[in-house]
């Protein structure tokens, strides 16, 4: 007997009707209109079925700080790491520990079930290591959450930098970060990425940078990135994280750099709710808006993600670990309107970062983990628009959270007593 039988479900494919049977935390069948016994039985009421949100891009040690010892006043990001600064003597362990848990709380509740986090490296004490590590046991069993070393004041720029990176991989930080645009020069930029991708290389990591968070047209760090990729022969291990800079570069050297990018096989993070925040400020009208070129570089063959990056901290004051807001932020800010570009954001928060991530045994096909979340919407483009209740949230087939459908009660005359603001077809 089957320890679970979904039925009645739409898949994000587009499939209707569909069946997924469970067993021993796999699943065993996706099929139509499965009739077999089961343990347990759900009627998805035709709504949509999806694997898990993934996150490509958080910071989980800097999470639910927001105002702590103050509030951004430029909202700039150079503010906000100046900002981080200010706060890190007053962190512990503990409080690291607790905070992160809480939001991995509101990421279960919210179908957010794996998360690349960046934790800074900078302080040589590595208290977000070792906070980090610890908060990496305790969820395992309802979170992948993967971590970057991430020297956020600069590998090269703070004294001692590259050796409290490499000890943090030494403990088992899992992928090589980097912040070139952060370096003293654009010289000492190229150099950090060479240094890092030659220590990933070296040690067998995947690589995930912070590259050209910038408006500045003229910054190159990506295809520095890109270059060590193909010198190394990293081919599909390295990600580069923002790429706002690209927003505002030549559009003939952009044509150039999306071929390099293709060719080395790497991966791109955006985060479309802090890039549109932190972008721009030094603008006046018309004013960038900083998000990466996502459509071109889908378009290109590359594997982009959009990511939450912030929430509650020194450089976004809001969020609630919800990819569908992000996601729709991305739609909006990139102009992905059609259905099948909707779609392609919708992709960008689920399967593109769990190629990024190497998740194994990711997705609705026979033999992946039982792993995903019921909504309260009948297709993608619906889940973005009413960023959908999670209804449901199952890894290994067991249930982890839920979520009472969103109804409004009317009283209005002549009209429904209620509306769920699903649109029917
Ligand atoms: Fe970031």
């Amino acid at each position: 007997m089957l320890d679970l039988l979904i039925h009645n479900a739409t898949l994000p494919d587009g499939r209707t009707n569909m069946s997924v049977a469970v067993q021993s935390g796999r699943i065993v069948e996706v099929t139509q209109g499965l009739q077999v016994p089961a343990a347990e039985t759900l009627d998805a009421g035709g709504l949509l079925l999806s694997p898990p949100f993934v996150d490509a891009h958080f910071h989980l040690d800097g999470t639910l700080t927001y105002g702590m010892p103050r509030i951004n006043q430029s909202g700039t990001l150079l503010e906000g790491i100046a900002l981080w600064g200010e706060l890190k003597p007053s962190l512990t362990v503990d409080a690291i520990i607790e905070r992160a848990l809480t939001y991995c709380d509101w990421a279960v509740a919210q179908g957010l079930l794996a998360i690349r986090s960046h934790v800074d490296t900078s302080d040589p004490r590595l208290l977000g290591v070792q906070a980090l590590l610890e908060v990496q046991k305790r969820v395992a069993p309802y979170i992948d959450l993967q971590l970057v070393a991430f020297p956020q004041d600069g590998v090269l720029r703070t004294p001692g930098g590259l050796d409290s990176l490499q000890r943090a991989l030494d403990l088992g930080v899992d992928v090589v970060g980097g912040i070139p645009h952060f370096e003293r020069t654009m010289a000492d930029g190229a150099t950090s990425v060479k240094l890092l991708c030659e220590i990933a290389a070296a040690r067998g990591k995947m690589v995930d940078m912070h590259c050209d968070e910038s408006d500045d047209p003229h910054s190159r760090h990506i295809e520095s990135l890109a270059y060590e990729t193909q010198r190394l022969g990293l081919h599909g291990r390295v990600t580069g994280s923002h790429l706002t800079s690209m927003h505002s570069m030549d559009n003939y050297y952009v044509s150039k750099l999306i071929a390099l990018m293709a060719e080395a096989q790497v991966h791109v993070a955006s985060n479309p709710c802090v890039n549109i925040t932190l972008q721009g400020r030094f603008d006046t009208y018309p004013k960038r808006r900083g998000l990466t070129r996502v459509p071109e570089l889908m378009a290109a063959g590359l594997t982009v993600a959009f990511g939450q990056d912030d929430m509650m901290d020194p450089w976004y004051a809001l969020g609630s670990a919800d990819m569908l807001e992000v996601a729709s932020m991305g739609l909006h800010v990139a102009q992905m309107t059609s259905q099948a570009a909707m779609c392609q954001c919708f992709d960008a928060i689920t399967t593109n970062p769990a190629r990024i991530l190497g998740l194994q045994g990711y997705g609705l096909e026979k033999g992946c983990h039982a792993d995903f979340v019921l909504l309260q919407a009948r297709d993608p483009v619906e889940a973005l628009r009413l960023k959908a209740t999670r209804l449901k949230v199952f890894k290994r087939g067991k249930l982890l959270a839920q979520t009472p459908a969103r109804t409004a009660a009317l009283n209005l005359p002549g009209r429904p007593a209620q509306t769920s603001f699903l649109h029917a077809k």
